[in-house]
């Protein structure tokens, strides 16, 4: 692969399984020294550490539940200061809490705006500070928040789609310093939160034009893209990767 990244330091929250690990050694892949946090599962997150590094990269994995707003900004401080800059950080990390509408509590609504908007907006303030010109930053948003296909989705869809607003004014402020914002909304994508061969997966299925699920790899595409030096006129964009949901 192209290693436009060589030298440029990428943080991806949730990076130690799912789409998070496969756009974290994407990104190594292309020459990035990557950090990726975590919520539970330490050796996932170290076996992504030990693939980058087999790519020839630095990695480092820390612990941060992105509910946890202090851990959030300790985590990007923490990467420009043992991986010495930051220049791409992908908002990844994502609470996928589906309830009836009459049924979801104070502490859902709580729990997946700090998640879903909260974290992405304060990693990105934390992250700016230390972001120099070509600065990347780059959220993973949801298919649910263009097109609510199925009953139960309010409060996930709300969070993703806030993520539309974020990215377009963020784009616009800071585009005068070189840094571009994007957004990548993913269809069904074959993961431990959306299985290619779950209970519902035929149905989900139905609803893409290409009749399958992504694999991660086809979104950590989308955002290597974005990170890397070919998107430089691209910011407050979405590009979905979702097999046509959406349309
Ligand atoms: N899969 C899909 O079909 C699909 C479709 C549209 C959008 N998305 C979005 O894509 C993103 C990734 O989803 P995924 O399917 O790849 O998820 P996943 O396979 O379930 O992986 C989740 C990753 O995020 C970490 N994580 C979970 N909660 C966290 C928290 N509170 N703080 C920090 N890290 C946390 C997990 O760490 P641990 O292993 O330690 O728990 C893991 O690394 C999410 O934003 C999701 O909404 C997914």
């Amino acid at each position: 692969m192209n290693r436009v990244l060589d030298g440029k330091v990428a943080l991806v929250t949730g990076g130690s399984r799912g789409i998070g690990a496969a756009v974290a050694l994407r990104l190594a892949e292309a020459g990035a020294d990557v950090a990726l946090t975590f919520q539970q599962d330490q050796p996932r997150a170290d076996d992504v550490v030990d693939r980058i590094k087999a790519v020839g990269g630095r990695a480092i994995a820390i612990r941060a539940d992105s509910a946890d707003a202090t851990a959030v900004v300790a985590a990007v401080d923490r990467v420009a200061d043992e991986l010495g800059r930051l220049d791409v950080l992908v908002n990844n990390a994502g609470a996928f809490l589906l309830g009836e509408f009459e049924q979801l509590g104070m502490a859902d609504f709580d729990q997946t705006v700090a998640i879903n908007v909260r974290a992405p907006f304060i990693a990105a303030q934390a992250a700016v500070r230390h972001m120099t010109e070509g600065g990347r930053i780059v959220t993973i948003g949801s298919n649910m928040a263009e097109r609510a296909v199925f009953p139960g989705f309010s409060l996930y869809a709300m969070s993703k789609s806030a993520m539309t607003g974020l990215t377009k004014a963020l784009g616009r402020e800071l585009g005068v310093r070189g840094i571009t914002v994007n957004l990548v909304n993913p269809g069904p994508t074959d993961t431990d939160s959306n299985p290619a061969d779950g209970p519902n997966a035929d149905v989900i299925r139905g609803f893409t034009a290409l009749g399958h699920y992504a694999e991660p790899a086809d979104v950590a595409a989308a955002v290597t893209f974005l990170a890397g030096p070919e998107a430089r006129y691209v910011t407050g964009a979405t590009i979905n990767v979702d097999g046509g949901f959406t349309i």
